[in-house]
């Protein structure tokens, strides 16, 4: 097992905001991370620097040992590393199957349309999408969104894939799905790093927790030992205030 993602030292600021401060840390092989946190704590930010959204003042991030800090997000996905969005970004006008060729063809230059076309049926398969797969991305429900914006990260064949929170808006029983979906991708060797806000999804899905305040990492464990830690525990109640 080794490192497949990793921050070094990474920091960011937005005017006189500072909304990363040296954060390091990483992202084993076929593990589950979560980075939870306050409001405001930097973790979109994070995401979108391990993605190449935004460039980080300082500090280095590593994809499979490769320094990808200055990539933009194109060639981030082309190396393997896939995201999917809070806000799905389908294209609505085209059918489930479509959308995922889409990302199956463009996310992996070189694929040809016999090999994105049985990409495909594979993600629809694994996605639980078959059935709504000639249905208009528009046309969907809450939680088959969330499904395809799954799937269209699925569909570019990343190794490690980023994740922020894809649950946010879903009943509980809907949740449970979503995170049988997530187990089912990591069983075919991706590894991942989400981001959420519901603890029991938290709770059930991490391997091992991050935890982000101010944009400093106060903690990282098991959900077990970060739910107990005096420093996160005031995190969140200090800000619920
Ligand atoms: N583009 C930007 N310009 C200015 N400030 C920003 C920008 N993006 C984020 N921030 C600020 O940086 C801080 C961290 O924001 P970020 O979105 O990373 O937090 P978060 O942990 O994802 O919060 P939430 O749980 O609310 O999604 C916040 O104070 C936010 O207002
Ligand atoms: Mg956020």
């Amino acid at each position: 097992m080794g490192k497949v993602l990793e921050a070094a030292g990474v920091s960011k600021r937005f005017l006189g905001l500072q909304a990363l401060k040296e954060v390091t840390l990483h992202l084993e092989e076929g593990e589950i991370l979560a980075v939870i946190g306050p409001n405001g704590a930097g973790k979109s930010t994070l995401l979108n620097l391990l993605s190449g959204l935004i460039k980080p003042d300082q500090g280095r991030i590593l994809f499979l040992g490769q320094d990808i800090t200055h990539l933009p997000p194109e060639a981030r996905t082309h190396l393997g590393l896939g995201r999917a969005f809070q806000i799905v970004q389908p294209f609505p006008e085209l059918t489930v199957r479509e959308n995922l060729l889409v990302g199956a063809l463009f996310g992996k230059p070189g694929t040809s349309r016999k090999e994105g076309e049985a990409w495909v049926e594979e993600v629809l398969h694994l996605t639980g999408l078959q059935s709504r797969s000639e249905a208009l991305a528009g046309d969907l429900t809450l939680l088959e969104d969330k499904r395809l914006e799954l799937a269209r990260a699925l569909a570019t064949r990343p190794k490690v894939l980023l994740l922020d929170e894809v649950m946010a808006g879903l009943r509980p029983k809907e949740a449970e799905e979503a995170v049988a979906l997530v187990k089912r991708i990591r069983e075919t060797g991706v590894s991942i790093l989400f981001i959420e806000h519901v603890m029991p999804v938290v709770r059930t899905l991490a391997d091992r927790v991050v935890v982000l305040d101010y944009g400093e990492v106060i903690a990282e464990g098991t959900y077990q030992e970060v739910a107990q830690d005096p420093r996160v525990r005031e995190a969140y109640l200090g800000r619920r205030a």
